[in-house]
């Protein structure tokens, strides 16, 4: 069977931060079935090889095609830099990711040309970034830095903790000198950072957050393909995990801005 506009849309990311995108798809796309898939078992990817992150976005995604989804979303930094071909490559429907939003965002944003890009280490090793934002515009000046200790600050709950303040300012000094305009928070994670990390960069940055202009991407998809549902109920929203690891009920409700229901565990 085919996908038709009353099929879910399916949303992957290593672990839970993929929520801050579904959480901006349920507010933009109310009546729209969501089917979540979040590898809680293997998070974090942001340092594995690029091997064993094309793996495990094959699974996902055979995993999520099965259940006939009309769009996939990789709601992934890291798995959007090295794994987006092969996703692509499994998929009949369309697929959509944060790097592709994000690189949007940015454009938009700067108007002095000069735009930062923060993430884990696979991604701005993969310099995905600056390929994507030099395909569109080759005149902007991008300075990447990875930040590998965001993520487990963020699944702590440290959001407003003086370690972490710490952490961004030894992290994002060397781009605050660079002049830049605009930061893009290139990792799930970060989002949930945004009022410490403002605080840090100040009042003449503006910080990208992908899940906003995904889920804006995915309204401009819909009204030019006619797949949004036409069906005026709330959607449905299932999620999927690999594991139920402690604490998981309250860094998802986090990520998702509400509490977490209906999640179902996949023995892989
Ligand atoms: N979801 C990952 C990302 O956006 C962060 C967590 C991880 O390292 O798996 O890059």
């Amino acid at each position: 069977m085919s996908p038709s506009p009353h099929s879910p849309i399916g949303v992957f990311d290593s672990g839970v931060g993929g929520l801050t995108v579904v959480r901006a798809l349920m507010q933009r796309l109310p009546n729209e079935d969501i089917i979540y898939f979040g590898d809680t078992a293997r998070v974090p990817y942001g340092i594995k090889s690029v091997e064993t992150i094309s793996h495990y976005a094959t699974q996902i995604t055979e995993f999520l095609l099965e259940k006939e989804v009309k769009l996939l979303i990789v709601a992934c930094n890291t798995m959007a830099a090295v794994a987006s071909q092969v996703i692509h490559d499994l998929s009949p429907v369309p697929v959509l990711d944060v790097i592709e939003a994000g690189t949007r965002g940015a454009i938009a944003a700067t108007r002095n040309r000069q735009v930062g890009v923060i993430g884990t280490l696979t991604t701005i090793n993969s310099q995905a970034y600056v390929h994507t934002i030099h395909a569109a515009a080759p005149d902007i000046g991008i300075h990447s830095r990875a930040c590998p200790l965001f993520v487990p600050l963020v699944e702590e709950g440290w959001l407003d903790h003086e370690v972490t303040r710490l952490t961004a300012r030894e992290y994002l000094s060397p781009l605050l000198e660079l002049d830049i305009d605009s930061l893009v928070l290139g990792c799930t994670h970060y989002p949930l950072l945004t009022p410490l990390l403002k605080e840090v960069v100040g009042d003449s940055i503006q910080l990208i957050d992908s899940a906003e202009t995904t889920a804006q991407q995915v309204v401009e998809l819909f009204e030019q393909t006619g797949m949004a549902n036409p069906d005026p109920t709330p959607g449905s929203h299932q999620f999927f995990v690999t594991d139920v690891p402690q604490r998981f009920q309250d860094v998802g409700s986090r990520f998702l801005g509400q509490p977490l229901f209906h999640v179902h565990v996949v023995n892989w």
